[in-house]
């Protein structure tokens, strides 16, 4: 986090709907100005709630609620009118050649993965941007966000093979291509700007997979299902390499209530809390009250977020030293990832073209290989108290 140019500290809470991800966003946004940061709490859910739970209508551009704390709910349509003019120009000529007549930006926002890829840049810019020390995001459910939080990979695999071979084909073939047929070849522009737009997504993902940057937080409610959900958030944000840190679990009701409904309650969440604390060690499993009624206004938001870190610092990493990493002292070199709650049977491994595809449940990453490891064939892989390893060889050896 050192360097010339300044890089906030990157906050990601993400969780089950309705757990609490908003309220534990925002409450934290709001201790950390307290604590002399200047922070911005943002959002990468689409279906925005900052402002109800801020009390305030926010717009795309931050707006300090409170000394030191800015909001903002980024509106995508807006951002890629800004930033994607050429990119748009393109996509609609090669939609009209396709036989969509008419499309509009609004119409173009719908485009699987567009929403997602705007939220990132925003992040990206925010994190540079050098107006706040720390950028807290509130994402979407889960789902959702290992979307977002894979796309940078996925699209990065795509622009190398697909743009990196198109470029090339076009700048040959396009004049006699214009001549001969109608399909509308993207101008050098076009691609200029996709591969700026790469060159971004690319930074994007370095800094939010950089452990000494981002953290990544999982909200939960002290429910077995909920938990549940929550491992595989674990697993899905590791295998994408984000750094998680800390698990926060919302809603804790008193203890020691004289009403017999209420300790029940209250003794069944004890019993999850402290599975929580024996399955998520070595990171942080924060508490936060139960709260008599709605957390929003800043008021109630800011008390919030004094009772969630009363024993721990919100900016700093709860959990340091997990990364992707290369393992020589066995022989061959060992590719480690971290990915917890998952055994071997359930990774699936595959090599494409000198890249590795790493597969767990739904998802898959194609894993770009470290530099001393690309050109080597696998030699074994193993999943090992949360953490996958894979063994590589010289091609040909076993
Ligand atoms: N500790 C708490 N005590 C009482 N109410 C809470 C607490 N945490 C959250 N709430 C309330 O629960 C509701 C849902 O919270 P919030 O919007 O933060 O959840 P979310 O996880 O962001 O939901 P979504 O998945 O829809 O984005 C809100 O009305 C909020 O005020
Ligand atoms: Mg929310």
């Amino acid at each position: 986090m050192s360097g010339e140019q300044s890089v906030a500290r990157v906050l990601l809470f993400t969780g089950k709907g309705g757990v609490g991800k908003t309220t534990t966003a925002a409450a934290t946004a709001i201790e950390l100005s307290r604590r002399g940061h200047r922070v911005v709490v943002t959002s990468a859910d689409p279906a925005h709630s900052l402002s109800d739970a801020t009390g305030t209508a926010l717009g795309a551009e931050p707006l300090e609620v409170l000394p030191g704390c800015w909001a903002q709910e980024l509106n995508a349509l807006e951002r890629m009118e800004e930033s994607w003019g050429e990119v748009r120009t393109w996509l609609v000529e090669l939609f009209r050649w396709a036989g969509v007549a008419g499309l509009e930006a609004e119409e173009l926002a719908i485009l699987p993965g567009l929403e997602e890829l705007v939220a990132l840049m925003e992040i990206g810019r925010l994190v540079r941007g050098g107006d706040h020390d720390v950028v807290v995001v509130d994402c979407a459910p889960t789902a959702e966000t290992v979307r977002l939080l894979s796309m940078p990979d996925l699209l990065d695999w795509f622009f190398r093979r697909a743009f990196g071979m198109t470029r090339r084909v076009s700048r040959a073939v396009a004049p006699v291509l214009r001549t001969v047929s109608d399909v509308p070849v993207a101008p050098v522009e076009v691609f200029d700007a996709l591969e700026g737009l790469h060159a971004e997504l690319v930074d994007v993902r370095s800094l939010l997979t950089d452990p000494a940057v981002t953290s990544a937080r999982i909200v939960a409610t002290p429910e077995s299902m909920v938990l549940s959900e929550a491992r595989r958030t674990l697993t899905y944000l590791s295998l994408f390499g984000y750094h998680t840190d800390a698990v926060v679990l919302n809603r804790l009701l008193p203890t020691g209530s004289a009403d017999p409904f209420l300790q029940a309650m209250a003794t069944g969440q004890a019993r999850q809390v402290e599975l929580a604390d024996a399955e998520f060690a070595p990171m942080a499993v924060l508490r936060a009250p139960h709260a008599p009624g709605e957390v929003t206004g800043t008021d109630a938001l800011a008390a919030h977020g004094l009772a969630l870190w009363e024993d721990a610092d919100p900016a700093q990493d709860l959990c340091p030293g997990r990364a992707m990493a290369v393992d020589y002292t066995e022989g061959n070199p060992v590719l480690v990832l971290n990915l917890p709650n998952v055994e071997s049977h359930e990774v699936d491994l595959t090599a494409v073209d000198g890249d590795l595809a790493v597969a767990v449940g739904p998802y898959r990453r194609n894993l770009a290989l470290p530099a001393g490891l690309r050109g080597k064939q696998v030699r074994s892989a193993r999943v090992e108290r949360g953490e996958l390893r894979i063994e590589f060889c010289a091609l040909g050896a076993q």
